[in-house]
């Protein structure tokens, strides 16, 4: 892929980006373009390019409508070989901290905008990056207006072969159980392929322990492991390259060849998972250069639309069971892999620094035309200037509406924070910190979250209240305190630890609510939720009737030891209710004495 990002670097040079020849008509003149300033410092749009096709034909279109629409000077950042670098690139200054430390010298940063990123993978690092950083985090713009997905593909020709020699239909997974099918005699045969073409497996992923151990997990497959005297697990190859399935082990000319690339970070356990689930015959292997592979070699491989890199095979891809999102969160991955979300995002200050370059990206039309710009597979230089001028009348309210664009209320969420630097006095949309939300847009400033909530997220536009069994008593927190051990509260939002108690059938022994020590209600009690010694000896509680534990009627217990009842003998005796009741002028334990004075006489 890097071979194309030279020919796209070709593309510009002779395009003449940033001097005499522009795409576009009525074009911003390279002499007339401006650059970002802040902190004394003056920059041009760093857009940052991840290492694959359609970024870099996204990246490149993006390029000429900034410079020759809006008259900013642009230049193209990175290349990043994943989305994550994307994250931390667009967040400070990539020449000063490299990549993953975070902590850095730079006031500004010179990143500012990256699209075609594949973020769903990496959901916690963003929400990591987004939590920690909440004042230098990259906003995400949304889609880019269409999916990608990840699957196993193979030439479009094999397909035609084999279905006019066999009637094959390769593109379903069920027609590889090797029981009934002989798929390797339209792909190369292992024997025949170069190992100088592959990394031994030792130096790929097919060593990952916890990879393999997922994989055992779901296929109970040992024979393809090994166990290493460290205890790790990995993946046994019989000649040091190849991976082969349980359905073409004991003969390894039955197996079809799988490659993937990046040392087998992409694909390798969810394809060795699908192999052995489905009977397929196939050899898993990592190539050195992946794109020649599959190019040269007939083989399965791993790839991605939209992306160019093997669209001169046309390639087809094998069908699998629907995605499932709660297997595949468990590690379990034979079915299909899910389809991604394409994004973009933008680096913080963009918004306050070139507003309407923000609104240009954030427009999904804009994306819409880069797609089918990238679908017909024209040249930058043409599409752009087709593109342009095919959609000049969208183009010109475009450049009308954002050349204006100024001052913008910030969106819900965020507030407005006053910023001093060199120029003067600007404002910064900030997005609410944690224990904040911001219902509304245009707002000054974020309002703290109420007692019985909390906001645990930077940037929300309302707060949670606080989960059953736990509770807030002050404002703007950014999370809840449980209850003391055992105890519960009896709905959402509980604003005080007095509100934890005993769940139904437990009662409080310590006697009020800030202490608890829940105890089974024994037999001769009723006990409702937060339930205390204390409501059961005085008959009330501060919170309602509806919370007294009582003594069953036929039961007594003393004031003394309210919590032992005992069984009364006759039913007109006890009452129940609190400890101590006796019915009409009865007294003593279990009710069985007359006062003094009296004597057992008939009942009245
Ligand atoms: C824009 O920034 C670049 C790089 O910092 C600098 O070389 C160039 O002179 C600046 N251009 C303008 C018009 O300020
Ligand atoms: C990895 O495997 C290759 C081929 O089997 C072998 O030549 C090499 O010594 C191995 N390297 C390590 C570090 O085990
Ligand atoms: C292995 O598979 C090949 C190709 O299907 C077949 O020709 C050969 O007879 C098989 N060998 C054994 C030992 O089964
Ligand atoms: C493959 O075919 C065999 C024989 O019909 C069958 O027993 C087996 O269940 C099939 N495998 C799968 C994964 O469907
Ligand atoms: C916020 O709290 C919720 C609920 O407790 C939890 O699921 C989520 O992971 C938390 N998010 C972060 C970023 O801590
Ligand atoms: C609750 O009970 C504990 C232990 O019996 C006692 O230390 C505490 O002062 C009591 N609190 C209230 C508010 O009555």
């Amino acid at each position: 892929m890097f071979r194309k990002l030279v020919e796209f670097a070709a593309i510009f040079q002779a395009l003449g980006v940033g001097a005499e020849t522009a795409c576009l008509s009525n074009a911003i003149s390279s002499s007339q373009r401006k650059n970002l300033t802040a902190n004394g410092e003056s920059y041009p749009i760093g857009l940052w390019i991840n290492n694959w096709d359609a970024s870099f034909v996204t990246t490149a279109t993006l390029h000429i409508l900034i410079e020759e629409l809006l008259g900013y000077n642009v230049i193209e950042t990175g290349v990043g070989p994943g989305t994550t670098n994307a994250f931390y690139a667009s967040k400070q200054d990539l020449r000063m901290c490299f990549l993953i430390i975070l902590v850095c010298l730079s006031r500004v940063t010179h990143n500012h905008i990256n699209i075609e990123q594949w973020p769903e993978d990496y959901a916690a690092v963003w929400a990591e990056i987004v939590t920690k950083y909440p004042s230098s985090a990259p906003v995400d713009l949304g889609s880019m207006g269409y999916d990608g997905a990840i699957s196993t593909y193979f030439a479009r020709s094999i397909l035609a072969e084999s279905y006019f020699q066999d009637g094959a239909v390769l593109q379903h997974y069920r027609s590889w159980n090797t029981s009934w099918s002989q798929n390797e005699k339209y792909f190369a045969s292992l024997a025949s392929i170069d190992k100088s073409l592959l990394h031994p497996c030792n130096e790929t992923q097919l060593m990952a322990s916890s990879q393999n151990e997922g994989y055992l997990k779901f296929t109970g497959d040992m024979d393809g492991l090994r166990q290493q005297p460290n205890g790790d697990l990995v993946a046994y190859c019989p000649d040091g390259y190849w991976w082969l399935s349980p359905a073409c082990r004991h003969n390894a000319s039955r197996c079809v060849p799988y490659v993937t690339a990046a040392l087998g970070w992409w694909g390798l356990d969810d394809m060795m998972q699908k192999v052995t689930a489905y009977d397929m015959p196939v050899a898993v292997g990592v190539s050195r250069r992946w794109e020649e592979f599959a190019l040269q070699v007939k083989c399965l491989f791993y790839w991605w639309i939209p992306d160019a890199t093997f669209l001169d095979l046309a390639p087809v891809d094998i069908t699998f069971p629907p995605y499932d999102f709660n297997a595949y969160i468990n590690g379990d991955k034979r079915t299909a892999a899910a389809s991604s979300a394409v994004t973009k995002i933008v680096s913080q200050d963009l918004s306050s620094l070139a507003p309407n370059v923000v609104e240009l990206v954030r427009k999904k039309d804009v994306m819409d035309m880069m797609q089918e710009w990238r679908k017909s597979g024209d040249t930058t230089r043409d599409v752009a200037f087709g593109l342009y001028n095919t959609n000049l009348e969208d183009f010109t309210s475009i450049r009308d509406d954002l050349t204006f664009l100024e001052c913008r209320a910030c969106v819900s969420g965020r507030y407005s924070k006053q910023m001093q630097d060199d120029i003067g006095i600007t404002y910064e949309c900030r997005p609410c910190e944690p224990g904040t939300s911001q219902p509304s847009g245009a707002a000054l400033a974020c309002e703290p979250c109420q007692h019985g909530e909390y906001q645990n997220n930077s940037g929300s536009q309302s707060c949670n209240r606080c989960d059953i069994g736990q509770y807030q008593d002050q404002k703007g927190s950014p999370l809840c305190f449980s209850c003391p051990e055992g105890g519960t509260t009896l709905g959402f939002g509980s604003i005080s630890r007095a509100d934890c108690g005993c769940p139904a059938g437990y009662i409080n022994v310590e006697g009020n609510a800030s202490q608890l020590s829940c105890a089974e209600c024994g037999e001769g009690f009723d006990c409702p939720a937060l339930s205390t010694r204390d409501s059961l000896i005085s008959g009330s509680s501060a919170l309602g009737d509806q919370f007294v534990p009582v003594v069953l009627e036929n039961f007594y217990s003393t004031p003394e030891a309210p919590l032992a009842a005992y069984r009364c003998v006759g039913e007109f005796r006890c009452p129940g209710g609190t400890p101590g009741s006796c019915r009409s002028s009865l007294q003593g334990t279990a009710c069985t004495d007359c006062p003094q004075g009296q004597t057992w006489g008939e009942a009245r």
